[in-house]
């Protein structure tokens, strides 16, 4: 075992790197040889999504107990999507690098990764895999559906209420009562939002065990899911599994193909190209589009349906979809359970086909995502068709430009601003540069005038993300982004852009001249962040096309660390 390398000596490093250990009351048989398994813990008040996760560890050690390993519980940065600013995807490279060093650094044998709200999973996972120990993912589950004067409501619910307040349709008094009404129970968001499209994506790739993806946080069986979690770890720590064994080219294709059926976040894109680069498994933007392109959209989930995760689980879960899509998916692929994908779910039935549909009776026959390419993106933007308006599909207006977030939520709701509905709202300056950090601004609100016509849809163009709970005609993740000088930050109000998602094409029409003779007057920003962190971020981080990871975290660095610390 590894961890014989500092429980295991004999001298002074022996003694050192045990008798402190020994304070928090473990005989010494624990030290001699048993697995130790790390348990790598986001609970944080702070991270309300994942605020159940002490409890949860407690389970998880009980497995880890029984199976014979010794667990150490450890925290690591938790980011709390709805709390900390400007964004919390500015930080998830930063709890990347804490989680590495944390499990490269200390005597573990086989690390869990305790994972919930939105960016908790890939930082996680990224950080892991530049390790590659044994790893296993628990995610913490979501919350049940909400309850709203007599309907269920959830996270894609706040970008209708939001409308409604704006609109004058429901008072600060409704608001405080639906957002008690929603949140509550323990859990991450109860929609198909990026919290629950990264449990899938883990369960997918075979990182987790069946059913992680959708047991309810507030359900038992996700205890016992956590507690059967710790145990399958220390046999991993046995046989030494590591997710380079897991994460083949092949585990990704099916995690893009089930996410696809899933109608998972856009923010997949991006979570999934970063963990790719990290363990060095070649994958493009296009792989996206042109895997989901025979995939039907199976879950009928918001915000691409109607339904809860909740309801997933109780129609047959993660597995259903996965059997169901047996005909496309790597079912060889190999899992951390020790069985292959097909293997764990060749048993699983769908119970409500209200909620999993048939390949042959699909949902929506599109799902997935769409990669669009022109001279506004050269290195591509995405769409995601299942959330869109598809009337909007083929559209060609004209530009409504805001240079940067300030000048959008200044100007949006002007009674004078110049848009209708067939204009084309473009938003610059929030990529991973320009905001910094690359926010979930992109499905932004729409103008009030146009709200009051009863317009709940235009097309949007933007460098930036969007919430997985968010939906619309939406253009994301343009790439190049304007901050570094992408023919995005070239756009001029009442240019003429055409949206053609069918042809999977995204055209400003200027031409390359006058393009070049705007280009001439591009300054690059600068926000002021000369020192810390965000400095380093500006600094390094990526397209994102290319995963907005920092570009020397690209790879990994493997377990051993050479020195001692004494
Ligand atoms: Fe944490 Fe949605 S805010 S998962
Ligand atoms: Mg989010």
């Amino acid at each position: 075992m590894r961890s014989q390398d500092w429980f295991g000596r004999t001298g002074k490093d022996g003694f050192i790197y045990r008798a402190w250990m020994k304070n928090q009351g473990f005989p010494h048989h624990e030290f001699e040889g048993k697995p130790v398994i790390g348990i790598c813990n986001t609970w944080s008040e702070l991270t309300p999504c994942n605020a159940h996760f002490r409890e949860l560890a407690e389970a998880v050690k009980r497995g880890v107990w029984e199976a014979g390993g010794f667990p150490l519980e450890f925290p690591v940065m938790s980011l709390g999507e709805c709390q900390i600013k400007p964004t919390a995807m500015l930080f998830r490279n930063l709890a990347s690098m804490d989680v590495e060093e944390s499990i490269r650094g200390n005597s573990l044998d086989a690390v869990i990764l305790m994972c919930g709200c939105d960016k908790t999973t890939p930082s996680l996972v990224m950080g892991a895999c530049s390790v590659d120990l044994p790893t296993m993912v628990i995610s913490g589950g979501p919350m049940l559906a909400g309850r709203f004067r007599g309907r269920k409501i959830g996270t894609s619910d706040v970008w209708r209420f939001a409308e409604a307040y704006k609109m004058g349709e429901m008072s600060q008094a409704d608001f405080i009562a639906a957002e008690a009404s929603m949140a509550r129970s323990p859990g991450h968001c109860a929609v198909m939002g990026t919290a629950s499209t990264m449990a899938a994506m883990v369960e997918s790739l075979g990182l987790a065990l069946p059913d992680n993806a959708t047991i309810p946080a507030a359900d038992s069986r996700r205890k016992v899911l956590a507690h059967m979690t710790g145990v399958r770890a220390v046999e991993l720590a046995r046989q030494n599994i590591k997710p380079s064994d897991i994460l083949t080219r092949q585990a990704f294709e099916n995690a893009i193909m089930v996410n696809a059926a899933l109608g998972g976040s856009t923010n997949f894109i991006i979570h999934l190209m970063a963990i790719a680069g990290r363990v060095g498994v070649d994958l493009s933007l296009d792989d996206f589009d042109t895997l989901s392109a025979k995939i039907p959209l199976l879950a009928n989930l918001q915000p691409s349906g109607e339904h809860f995760v909740e309801d997933l689980f109780y129609a047959g879960g993660l597995p259903a979809i996965i059997r169901e899509l047996r005909s496309f998916l790597h079912n060889d692929a190999m899992t951390i359970n020790g069985n292959s994908l097909g293997e764990n779910c060749a048993e699983a039935q769908c119970y409500d086909p209200a909620v999993i549909a048939s390949v042959e009776h699909p949902f929506k026959p599109e799902s997935g995502v769409a990669v669009l390419r022109g001279n506004l993106c050269p290195n591509g933007a995405v769409l995601k068709p299942s959330a869109a308006s598809p009337h909007l599909m083929q559209h060609t207006g004209r530009a409504v430009v805001f240079e940067d977030i300030d000048d959008y939520k200044a100007r949006v709701d002007d009674p004078n601003l110049d848009v209708d509905p067939d204009c084309v709202l473009v938003l610059k300056n929030v990529g991973p540069r320009g905001y910094p950090g690359m926010p979930e601004v992109g499905n932004m609100q729409l103008p009030a005038k146009i709200l009051a016509l009863g317009v709940h849809d235009m097309v949007r163009i933007s460098d930036g993300r969007m919430s997985g709970t968010g939906f619309g005609t939406v253009v994301l993740h343009v790439s190049p982004e304007a901050a570094v000088g992408g023919n995005l930050a070239l756009v001029q109000n009442g240019d003429l852009i055409t949206l053609d998602v069918p042809n999977r094409s995204l055209h400003l029409h200027v031409s390359d001249q006058e393009l070049a003779g705007r280009l001439v007057h591009f300054k690059p920003l600068d926000l002021g962040y000369h020192r810390g962190y965000v400095n380093l971020y500006v600094r390094h981080v990526t397209q994102a096309h290319e995963g907005a990871d920092l570009d020397f975290l690209r790879g990994g660095s493997g377990s051993v660390v050479k020195r001692d610390s004494h």
